[in-house]
């Protein structure tokens, strides 16, 4: 069981270990923005303010696309992936990015 705490808000849930970031935040009706999907188009990108390390490694397409989001969309020191690929593994703290 992992938690997943929304920064700055009460909002907080337990999930299954193992799943999709994305996923999971669109079963407790939290919509993010979405494209591909699939790792390469960064609009559903999260900030983790706290828990990295209960994330899945991002994939070499994954931390691509990280990179190209920091770049683009002036992020540069955050901790920023890619919801529709991060697995979670334990606790976690994140923030919507805008
Ligand atoms: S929806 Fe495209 S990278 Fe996640």
């Amino acid at each position: 069981m992992a938690n997943i705490k929304l920064f700055g808000t009460t909002d907080s849930f337990d999930i299954k270990n193992g799943d999709i970031l994305y996923n999971a935040l669109d079963d407790q009706g939290l919509k993010l923005p979405h494209g591909c999907l699939s790792g390469s188009c960064g609009a559903c990108s999260i900030e983790v303010i706290q828990g990295s390390q209960n994330l899945t490694p991002p994939s070499a397409i994954e931390a691509d696309t990280i990179s190209a989001v920091r770049q683009e969309r002036g992020f540069q020191g955050k901790e920023i992936r890619l919801s529709c690929r991060a697995r979670v593994n334990g606790d976690i703290v994140i923030k919507k990015l805008s």
